[in-house]
């Protein structure tokens, strides 16, 4: 019988969960450090809350995985994190549109899409999400820029670029999208079939069609900047003025729109600078007002991010191959070499564990001594605890630093000192 995981899905183990364990340790490290606080939401949410991501979007109309439960309630597993950490602000009173607080929240979990699976996509992948619930402010908007650079450094990527955009509040946009569906009709017949259809339910998403006929007619459109009002155009001028003093990398690109409805003004992507196109961004983001005013009903706003975290870390692998090269340079090898010291060893790599010693205890007893040469050739600890029936009845642990060579046998009382003493010493 052949038993394969589902087409999308990644298994995560041995080495790569190592990596996921690293990357996510850091990412919430980052976010400690800039106030987030960790929330979890379920992975699946009445359907009803999704479809505010936009009915015309991709990812609603074609990517989600909806199904009823037994009670014909209309189910979906979460695209994404946006949705159900407002719907989690809101639903447990986390906001207040009249007071001047910052909710900063963070999540780390799976997100589920129907895509065509390649590499960096996946129809199951992990996302970590930023979402900073306030009054519309530009100190938010530096806020979250901040955090990504600070991100993004925390993983040596220093070769980076942010990809920006403002795509104006419901009124400007209203009239820049009138405006472009009426030129766009005028040469109806050169657009792509997807864009045929789009001109009817989502117009904005053909400036980023890939089509090369799409591509020729989307040029001779004007900048989405010249229907901006006086407000906006000044909002998103101060942003760009701001990533200009902090020396921030970014390129501004006005058909940026983002697969997702939900976002008004600024609104970005990351793309690793080698990277010619927007395809494979590592992170993208923006303000969403709206979104917070259709679930909460407050006229607060939002701006927020999400990373795919395989993406990340292929990009960190790319640009820094000894990234995730995992650090034995402490590790202490413990076995027993018969069934009868077993209590004792448990009882050293006990005493080490609360000491916080690293430790890799092996299950094996009984083995022949080639055994535990070929295991510790593999590991390359830096110091090891082969148990035997001696140290069990005497009490005594035997260290061996396999640098130096050098082995001792010290009491119980005296491990912890010898450890210490034999790892400083460990260029003899
Ligand atoms: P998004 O652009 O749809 O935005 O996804 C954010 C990131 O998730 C992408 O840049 C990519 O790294 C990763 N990603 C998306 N789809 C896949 C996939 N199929 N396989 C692997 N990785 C993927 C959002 O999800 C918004 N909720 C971001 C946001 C938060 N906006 C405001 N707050």
């Amino acid at each position: 019988m052949n038993y394969n995981k589902p087409k999308g899905t990644k298994d995560i183990f041995d080495v790569d969960s190592f990596k996921y364990e690293k990357t996510t340790n850091i990412l919430k490290k980052v976010s400690n450090d800039f106030n987030f606080k960790y929330i979890e939401t379920p992975i699946f949410e009445y359907t009803k809350l999704f479809n505010r991501i936009g009915e015309e979007t991709d990812v609603v109309s074609k990517e989600m995985y909806t199904f009823e439960d037994r009670s014909k309630r209309s189910l979906t597993l979460r695209p994404e994190g946006t949705a159900s950490a407002t719907r989690l602000a809101s639903e447990n009173n986390l906001l207040n549109p009249t007071s001047n607080n910052h909710l900063k929240l963070f999540y780390i979990g799976d997100m589920f899409r129907y895509e065509r699976p390649q590499s960096g996509r996946y129809r199951q992948f992990k996302q970590f999400g930023v979402e900073l619930y306030s009054k519309p402010s530009l100190s938010s908007d530096i806020e979250v820029v901040l955090m990504i650079d600070s991100i993004l450094k925390e993983f040596n990527i220093m070769n980076y670029k942010f990809v920006i955009n403002s795509i104006g509040g419901k009124n400007s946009r209203k009239k820049y999208v009138d405006f472009i569906t009426k030129e766009l009709n005028k040469n109806f017949n050169s657009l792509s079939e997807d864009s045929k259809k789009r001109i009817k339910s989502n117009p904005l998403r053909i400036l980023d069609s890939k089509d090369k006929g799409d591509i020729e007619l989307v040029k001779k459109l004007p900048n989405i900047y010249n229907f901006l009002s006086l407000e906006e155009k000044e909002s998103f001028d101060k942003i760009c003025i701001f990533l200009d003093k902090y020396g921030i990398k970014y390129k501004i690109d006005y058909l940026l729109v983002r697969g997702l409805d939900y976002y008004n003004d600024f609104v970005f992507e990351v793309v690793d600078e080698s990277n010619k196109s927007r395809t494979d961004s590592i992170l993208g983001g923006g303000r969403y007002s709206s979104l917070v005013k259709d679930i909460t009903g407050y006229e607060l706003s939002s701006i927020g991010f999400a990373i795919g975290i395989q993406r990340l870390i292929n990009l960190v692998e790319k640009i820094n191959p000894d990234f995730y090269e995992e650090e034995n340079e402490s590790l202490i090898y413990i076995s027993s070499l018969t069934e009868k010291s077993l209590p004792h060893s448990f009882a050293i790599r006990d005493f080490l564990i609360k000491e916080k010693f690293n430790v890799f205890f092996d299950l094996n007893f009984d083995m022949k001594m080639k055994y535990y040469f070929n295991k510790m050739n593999k590991l390359n600890p830096e110091l090891s605890i082969l148990v035997g029936d001696k140290d069990y009845e005497k009490n005594l642990i035997t260290i061996k630093n396999n640098s130096t060579k050098e082995v001792i046998e010290v009491k119980f009382s005296e491990l912890k000192n010898a450890l210490v003493k034999l790892m400083s010493n460990k260029n003899g």
